[in-house]
């Protein structure tokens, strides 16, 4: 382990070498230059953040930009012709062309439709989806509650909602299985099928080929990409999802608050929207019962966007292509396949495993998004609410619970349909209470995610804090407070 506290040369040396062993990892040098100027506070803080697919950092630089423009402008409602609101839609637009360019989406195809976060775009999708009695909603138990959610709108119009399982050994889906699902359709129906490019809970990479295939048998594609986009270039001129949806404080930390449909132009024009409201309409009468949609994106943004925050989205975009993603994306491999190693080293004295990991145990396919649970040497799981609270004195920040995606989590721990029909969640019950009512040993996993600012220090911290759960035969009563300790 390299301590934070140990000279500059040591640790320059520990990554001389660790850059030997992970080839590409060296030429990611221009983010630990990054890390020294843009986040500092880091660092400064004492800080491991661990909790990427939680919310990506901005860099120190991002702010200014962003400020010196608005303290340089007077910017107005976009949604009025006025000259500071014509300077504030110059700028929107800006943002929604560079959201285009960054994913490689031709505007010719694909339309990008700014909304409050990646829920909000899911929401987009799913209420207007033209789900009819006989359409089928087609999903992976590997997905965020914010998909999951759509089967609601679908069970309201009469479509049936299937869910593909995943595979209990790696949480991938069985590859020979999927095809099952996708051509089991019929006749003229609206059929949409939706995926997370990257789980958030297990960092599993779901192919983007599934996309094609699915279009060929029929579907429509939804992609969740929010867990994705922020260490992984995707490229809309290859993959042809139909709807895609992300969330920009995931990408660079800042804005927080905006979000975005980038949805096909032909797919797009099929969903039909519950309501209008003011600015997604050209006209509409009192007197009338009668309204003019307006077209394209306008038609799907309610209201006033978050006018103030889009500039810091194209500057979040340009400080992503300047770094490379492809960048990123080797970095926080090299990163992560160290994370994932200590993980499966980790020993007790007695030989047995310190850690068990849900998803695949190498680098195979996934994300730098790492599921697991430290064990005692019985081979007990170590409650995730004791780990969250060591790892807040070593002021180290993971993620806890099932990080609303049940699915991975049911199939994670083996909890069987039987045990979640048999629990009754109660009034008034928590879900610590209804987790203790269907036997469980424990509320969920732990998550540790690697992002833009990562480097090799964190890692080694993580190892250092993994330390203390070997040879750990039991919780303490006295859970260690989260401040002071
Ligand atoms: C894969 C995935 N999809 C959707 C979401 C929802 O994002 P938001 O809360 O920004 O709407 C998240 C958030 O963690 C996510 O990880």
């Amino acid at each position: 382990m390299v301590p934070e506290s140990q000279p500059t040369v040591a640790r320059q040396a520990a990554e001389a070498v660790f850059a030997r062993t992970h080839p590409g990892y060296g030429d990611t040098a221009v983010i630990d230059e990054l890390r020294r100027t843009d986040f500092a506070r880091l660092d400064a803080g004492g800080h491991v953040y661990l909790d990427y697919t939680g919310a990506g950092l901005y860099a120190d630089a991002q702010l200014a930009e962003h400020l010196d423009l608005l303290q340089q402008s007077v910017f107005g409602n976009p949604h009025s012709l006025n000259p500071t609101s014509a300077a504030m839609t110059a700028l929107v637009e800006r943002a929604r062309d560079a959201v285009l360019e960054f994913f490689r989406a031709s505007p010719d195809e694909y339309v990008a439709i700014f909304t409050p976060n990646a829920t909000g775009a899911l929401r987009l999708v799913g209420e207007a989806y033209p789900f009819r009695p006989g359409d089928r909603f087609l999903l992976t138990f590997d997905n965020h509650n914010s998909v999951n959610g759509i089967r609601e709108f679908a069970r309201a119009r009469g479509a049936e909602t299937t869910y593909v399982p995943s595979e209990a050994s790696d949480l991938r889906v069985d590859e020979t299985l999927l095809p099952r699902y996708l051509t089991e359709v019929g006749g003229e129906h609206h059929n949409l099928f939706a995926y997370p490019a990257q789980s958030n809970f297990s960092g599993v990479q779901h192919p983007l080929a599934w996309i094609e295939y699915a279009h060929a048998h029929g579907w429509d594609v939804l992609l969740d990409a929010a867990a994705y986009v922020p260490t992984n270039r995707l490229d809309l001129s290859r993959a042809h999802p139909d709807f895609v949806v992300l969330s920009f404080y995931k990408m660079f930390g800042w804005p927080t608050g905006v979000g975005c449909l980038i949805a096909r132009r032909d797919a797009l024009a099929k969903l039909e929207r519950p309501w209008f409201s003011g600015g997604t309409i050209v006209a509409a009468f009192v007197q009338r019962d009668w309204h003019q949609s307006a077209p394209g994106h306008a038609n799907f943004e309610d209201g006033t966007v978050n006018f103030l925050s889009l500039p810091a989205v194209e500057i979040g975009l340009r400080l992503l292509d300047r770094l490379g993603v492809e960048t990123i994306h080797a970095r926080v491999q090299a990163l992560g396949s160290r994370l994932l190693e200590t993980l499966t080293s980790l020993r007790h004295r007695d030989g047995s495993p310190g850690a068990t990991i849900y998803g695949p145990r190498d680098f195979d396919r996934r994300g730098a998004t790492i599921a697991f649970n430290f064990l005692h040497p019985d081979g007990s799981v170590v409650d995730e609410r004791y780990v969250d609270r060591v790892a807040s004195c070593h002021k180290i920040s993971l993620r806890t619970g099932c990080f609303c995606n049940p699915g991975a989590g049911e199939v994670a721990f083996t909890i069987s349909r039987e045990t979640l029909v048999g629990g009754e969640f109660g009034d008034g019950m928590t879900l610590d209470d209804y987790v203790d009512a269907i036997g469980l040993p424990s509320g969920g996993a732990v998550r540790a995610s690697l992002g833009l600012a990562s480097n090799l220090a964190d890692v080694e911290r993580f190892g250092a804090f993994a330390l203390e759960f070997v040879d750990l035969a039991g919780v303490p009563n006295d859970l260690p407070p989260r401040i002071g300790c």
